[in-house]
C-alpha cells in the first residue's frame, strides 16, 4: 500500500492499494471513532461494492447506513445533495458520524457538499472508484453540485478525514471512463516536472500512477487551499474544456474527453503566440490518442471563446489560462477580454 499524507488547513492521508475496500473499515477507525456511519454511493457502484464497504465498516464498530442516487453527472444536482441530507437527519445523524462516499467523482463531490452543510459540516471519507477521482477529485476538498445554468456553481471546501483509493475496483470501471480519467492523468504531465508524461505513454503502473499524480496535486493544494493562485495550475486544458462541454450541452463529450481537447487547443494556441514549441501539443495528442481521447472538434472557437468568457472563473480584467511553456511546466497568463479570441485563433490552422 502506498501512503501520501496532505498537509492542508486539515491533514489527511491518502491510501492508494489493491483490495483496500476490504479493510477500509480498519483505516477508518485509525482515524474516527466507531460512531454512525452513512455509505453515499450511486446506482452503479452501490450494487456493486457497498456491502462489502458495509461489512468492513460494521467489523470494526460502525454503526453502518446506505443512501443511493442514481448515477450520472444529470443527477449531480441539488436535490440528491438534499435528499443525502434529509438522509442523514431521518437516520438521526449528528455531528460526531460520518458520511462515506463510495464513488467516482460526482458522488464524492455531492457527499462531500452534503457533509459540509449538514448540521454545518459533518467529517466525510473518500472511498474512491474511478480514474477520475483517484488522481483528481478525492483529493484537495473541492465539493460541490450543479445548477442548470452551470457546473459546479454551488459547493464549499471540506476536506476529507481520510480518502482510500482502491485500484482493484479499476476493473469494474467502464473503459470510456477509465479514458476519461487518464485525460486528467495527461493534464499532471504537462504541468509539474517529472516523467509522468513518458510513463502514460509508456506501460503503464496504475499504482503508480495513482501515487504521482496525487502527490502531484497534494503539492498544489498544501500550497493554495483556496485556489488564489498556483492551484489555477489544475486548470489547464480545462477553460476550453468546460466551454466544449456546454458548447455540446454536455452531451457530446464528457469531462476527461472536452478536457483533452481544450488542452490540444490551448497548447496550439501557446505555440503559435511563442509561449512553448510544437512539440507539446504534439505530444498531448500522442497521449490522448493512446487512450482514446478526441484532440479536436468542430466547435467554432468564437463561440467557444464567448462561453469562456461567461464561465464563473472569467474576471473583468479577462481569463487566466494555463499555458505550457514546456512540457512539465505552465505559466498562468492573464489575457484581457478583447485578446482572448486572436490569441485562440491564432493556433488554429
Ligand atoms: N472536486 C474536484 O476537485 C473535482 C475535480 C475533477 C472533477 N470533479 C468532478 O468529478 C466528476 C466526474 O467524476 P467521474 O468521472 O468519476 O464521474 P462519475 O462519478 O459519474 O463516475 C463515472 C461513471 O462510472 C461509474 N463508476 C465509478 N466507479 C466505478 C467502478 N469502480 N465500477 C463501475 N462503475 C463505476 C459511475 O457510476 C458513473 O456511471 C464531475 O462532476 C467533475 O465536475 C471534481
Ligand atoms: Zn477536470
Amino acid at each position: 500500500m502506498l501512503k501520501i499524507t496532505a498537509n492542508t488547513s486539515k491533514v489527511y492521508d491518502i491510501l492508494i492499494g489493491s483490495n483496500l475496500i476490504k479493510d477500509c473499515g480498519k483505516y477508518i477507525s485509525e482515524v474516527v471513532n466507531p460512531c454512525k456511519a452513512m455509505i453515499v454511493t450511486d446506482s452503479n457502484v452501490g450494487p456493486l461494492y457497498a456491502d462489502a464497504v458495509k461489512e468492513a465498516l460494521c467489523s470494526a464498530g460502525f454503526d453502518v447506513y446506505i443512501h443511493t442516487f442514481e448515477a450520472g453527472e444529470k443527477n449531480k444536482n441539488i436535490e440528491t445533495v438534499y435528499n443525502i441530507t434529509l438522509s442523514l437527519a431521518e437516520n438521526g445523524f449528528n455531528r460526531k458520524d460520518i458520511v462515506v462516499a463510495l464513488g467516482g467523482g460526482v458522488c464524492g463531490d455531492m457527499a462531500g457538499f452534503a457533509s459540509s452543510i449538514y448540521m454545518r459540516g459533518i467529517r466525510f471519507i473518500q472511498v474512491s472508484t474511478s480514474i477520475l477521482s483517484d488522481i483528481d477529485s478525492s483529493v484537495g476538498g473541492k465539493t460541490g453540485c450543479d445548477l442548470p445554468v452551470g457546473k459546479n456553481l454551488i459547493g464549499a471546501f471540506h476536506q476529507p478525514e481520510l480518502v482510500v483509493i482502491d485500484t482493484n475496483v479499476l476493473t469494474t470501471l467502464p473503459k470510456h471512463f477509465y479514458n476519461d480519467g487518464m485525460g486528467e492523468a495527461i493534464k499532471y504531465g504537462v504541468i509539474a516536472p517529472s516523467d509522468l508524461m513518458d510513463k502514460i505513454c509508456d506501460d503503464i503502473d496504475i499504482e503508480q500512477l495513482i501515487f504521482e499524480c496525487v502527490d502531484i496535486k497534494r503539492k498544489v493544494v498544501e500550497n493554495d487551499e483556496k485556489e488564489q493562485g498556483e492551484r489555477k495550475l489544475l486548470n489547464f486544458g480545462h477553460t476550453l474544456g468546460h466551454a466544449i462541454e456546454k458548447y455540446y450541452n454536455f452531451d457530446k463529450y464528457t469531462h476527461g474527453e472536452a478536457v483533452a481537447i481544450g488542452m490540444c487547443m490551448i497548447s496550439d494556441a501557446a505555440f503559435a503566440n511563442g509561449y512553448c514549441d510544437k512539440t507539446v501539443g504534439d505530444k498531448i495528442r500522442i497521449a490522448c490518442k493512446r487512450f482514446s481521447l478526441p484532440t479536436e472538434c468542430d466547435a467554432p472557437i468564437e463561440e467557444l471563446s464567448k462561453i469562456a468568457l461567461s464561465d464563473k472563473k472569467s474576471t473583468s480584467s479577462g481569463i487566466d489560462f494555463v499555458l505550457p511553456r514546456t512540457v512539465g511546466k505552465c505559466e498562468i497568463v492573464n489575457i484581457k477580454k478583447e485578446d482572448i479570441l486572436p490569441f485562440l485563433k491564432k493556433g488554429i490552422k
